[in-house]
This record gives structure tokens, sequence and C-alpha cells, in this order.
């Protein structure tokens, strides 16, 4: 390998940010498969393969997937009192902004049933866990190659609030489950970084 290489891979994940604004601009469809073809080799437990994508670019149907959550942001909020609904409406902005890029990417994955057995404790076992974790690694690495491209994503699992409506949508169907929403695009501007945990509270060796 190249000894650049981890000086690029440095810059690369420290300089992503989750971009929220878009230029008004088309995404060329052969940068996202371009990254579609490098994330296929991220790892997964017992290499099931238990995560995909899915493009979305029409903007009717975006706007059909912002309708669904915003209607249940209102569900929710009437099951709140006065001043707690407040509050939640205005946190689930953050929840809808998806339909402002020109595409968004849909994260799909499914969880294997488990044929080991589930462990002695109280505790349930992590078995069922590994496919949302490889999920979530592939998701990472989908927006650092997204990135790499010069464009801007956010992983965003708030539009979940009406994941059953998104997968109707969608025609996603069991065992297959929507995982996250990605707005992806040409970013407006690229936000501050925000706080990062400092390195001796995120990392210890051990024994010390
Ligand atoms: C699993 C997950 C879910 C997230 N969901 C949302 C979301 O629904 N809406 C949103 O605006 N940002 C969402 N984010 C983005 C985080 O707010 C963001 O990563 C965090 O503030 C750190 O900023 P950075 O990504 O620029 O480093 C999510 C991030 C993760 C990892």
């Amino acid at each position: 390998m190249d000894p650049t290489t981890f000086s690029a891979f440095r810059d690369l994940v420290t300089s992503r940010r989750s971009v929220r604004r878009f230029a008004p601009k088309a995404v060329d469809p052969a940068l996202i498969t371009a990254v579609m073809e490098a994330i296929r080799f991220s790892p997964s437990p017992t290499n099931r393969m238990c995560f995909r994508f899915v493009g979305v670019t029409d903007p009717l149907l975006l706007q059909s997937m912002k309708n669904d959550v915003m209607l249940q942001v209102e569900e929710v909020s009437k099951t709140l009192d006065r001043e707690a609904a407040e509050t939640f409406r205005e946190y689930a902005r953050w929840f809808s902004f998806f339909d402002q890029a020109p595409l968004a990417i849909v994260g799909l994955f499914r969880v294997f049933a488990s044929r080991l057995p589930g462990g002695t404790g109280t505790e349930p076992s992590i078995e069922g866990l590994a496919e949302v974790q490889a999920f979530g690694g592939a998701v990472h690495a989908l927006m650092l190659g997204l990135h790499a491209q010069g464009l801007g994503s956010c992983w965003m699992s708030g539009p979940l609030i009406a994941e059953s409506q998104i997968e109707r949508l969608l025609h996603v169907e069991r065992p297959w489950r929507v995982g996250a929403v990605i707005p992806v695009g040409w970013p407006e501007k690229m936000p501050a970084v925000p706080r990062k945990p400092e390195l001796g509270t995120f990392f210890s060796w051990f024994p010390a």
C-alpha cells in the first residue's frame, strides 16, 4: 500500500460532515454506482450480505415519503402534552429534509434467525444485532465513498418514524427493513465540525 494512503484515509474520515443543505444540481448516477461497487465489499456476519441500498430520485416519491414522516410526527405529537408536542415537532424537523436532496439512498437490512444458543444469562443474545452492526458499517463506508466523490450526505434514522409507510411506498417486503434514509447531493456548504470526543475519553489501552 502507498504510504500516503493513511493520510488520505484520515483526511477523508475527519472531513466528512452530515450535510443537510444541497445545491439544486443533479447527481450523475455513475458517481453513485462507482461508490456502490466499492461498498459491496463491506464486511457482514458470516458474509450474509444483510444490507442493500435503493436510490430514489423521483421528487414526487421523496415528497410522499416526507408527507408520511410528517403525518407520523403529527400522530406522535397528539399523544403528548402541549409543551412536549411542541418540542417534539421542533426536533422532528431533523426527520424530514431528505426531500430537498436530488437523491435519497434508502438503506435496507435483514436479520437472520439465529441458529446459535441464545446464551445462559438473562441478557438476550447479541447475535441478531450483528446484521444491524454490519448495516451501520456499510452506511459509514457509503458516506465516506460519497464524500470522496465530493458529494454530501446525511445518515437519517428520524424518517423511520414512518418505517412501514416508507416500506410500502418502496415495495420493501420482509425480511428486509428500512434502516436509514440518506439524502445525497452537492453540499451547499460544508457544516462546521461538531464536538467530537477527545481521544483519551474515547480510546484506552488495557491494561493501561
Ligand atoms: C444512526 C444515525 C442516525 C442519524 N439520524 C439523523 C437524523 O435523523 N437526522 C439528522 O439530521 N441527522 C441524523 N444523524 C446525523 C448526526 O446528527 C451526526 O452524525 C452528528 O451530529 C455528528 O455530525 P457529523 O456527522 O457532521 O460528524 C444520524 C447519525 C447516525 C449515526
